[in-house]
């Protein structure tokens, strides 16, 4: 059984003009998978990730996560299903900076009733995998944006979720930092056996994965495996970017 399975899914925004966001697109996910979604912009990426996520609702069609629709909880139980089962990388589900960075981490534990001690444990383990443990009393503000990443990365995991959604972990930062991240998500990926589907425009990030699947206006519009060689990989992305056009403009050039 697929952790995650995507069947059919539409999403239509109703307006004065009615938007066919996802159009009837299928997919799924095997456990331990790191998937990377492209598309050019405005072919649902977000749109998707976010009905995955729960927090925007199918118009028809189904997602399966560990065999559950969430569509079919209730609001409390959607809520507890989505703390347990799902992570979240998300640029714009910042981290609080009125809290400390361990504070932060520690959130998905505090809400679902995790005792102090196993809190404690879990939280020496995954900063020490993040190697942000020198950090965990400093707030959002005092630290780089890299290691802002590496605190969200380290929330996302820290209560060993089903699924981390990611949406352009590397968005705002520098080719080095960027790198960085995503060696972390793939070590995350390989020594947790942690499912990650993550969403970028960023072909350099996209070649970390094991596989890639290309959307276009909604529709599921082809995928690729990543084989033995990550430069490989980088230039058929590149290329099947440039194919589906819209998205070619802005791609660092080299960054391997
Ligand atoms: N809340 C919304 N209301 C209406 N239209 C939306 C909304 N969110 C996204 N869209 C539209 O749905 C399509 C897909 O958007 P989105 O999922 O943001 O694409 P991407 O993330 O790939 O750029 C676009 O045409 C966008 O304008
Ligand atoms: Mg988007």
């Amino acid at each position: 059984m697929p952790i995650l399975d995507v069947h059919n899914l539409s999403k239509i925004y109703e307006g004065k003009v009615s938007i066919h966001a996802l159009n009837h697109i299928r997919f799924a996910v095997e456990k331990g998978e790191f998937v990377g979604i492209m598309g050019p912009s405005g072919s649902g990426k977000t749109t998707l990730l976010n009905v995955i996520a729960t927090i925007d609702e199918p118009t028809s069609g189904e997602v399966r996560i560990n065999g559950r629709d969430p569509k079919s909880l209730g609001r409390k139980d959607k809520a507890l299903f989505r703390r347990k089962e799902l992570g979240f990388v998300f640029q714009h589900f910042n981290l609080l900076d009125t809290l400390t960075v361990e504070e932060n981490i520690v959130l998905p534990l505090t809400l679902a009733g995790v005792s102090v001690k196993e809190m404690e444990h879990r939280l020496i383990e995954v900063s020490d995998r993040l190697g942000i443990s020198t950090l965990l009393h400093k707030r959002t503000y005092e630290i780089s944006g890299g290691q802002i990443q590496r605190v969200a990365i380290a929330r996302a995991m820290i209560h060993r979720p089903a699924l981390i959604l990611a949406d352009e972990p590397t968005g705002s930062l520098d080719s080095k930092t960027a790198n960085e991240v995503m060696n972390l998500l793939v070590e995350v990926n390989e020594a947790e056996g942690a499912t990650v589907l993550m969403v970028t425009h960023d072909a350099v990030a996209a070649s970390f994965c094991h596989r890639v699947i290309f959307i276009k206006d909604g529709r599921f519009h082809s995928e690729m495996y990543r084989g033995t060689s990550r430069a490989a990989f980088f230039q058929n992305i590149i290329d099947m970017l440039s194919l589906l056009g819209g998205a070619g403009h802005d791609l660092p050039a080299v960054r391997l």
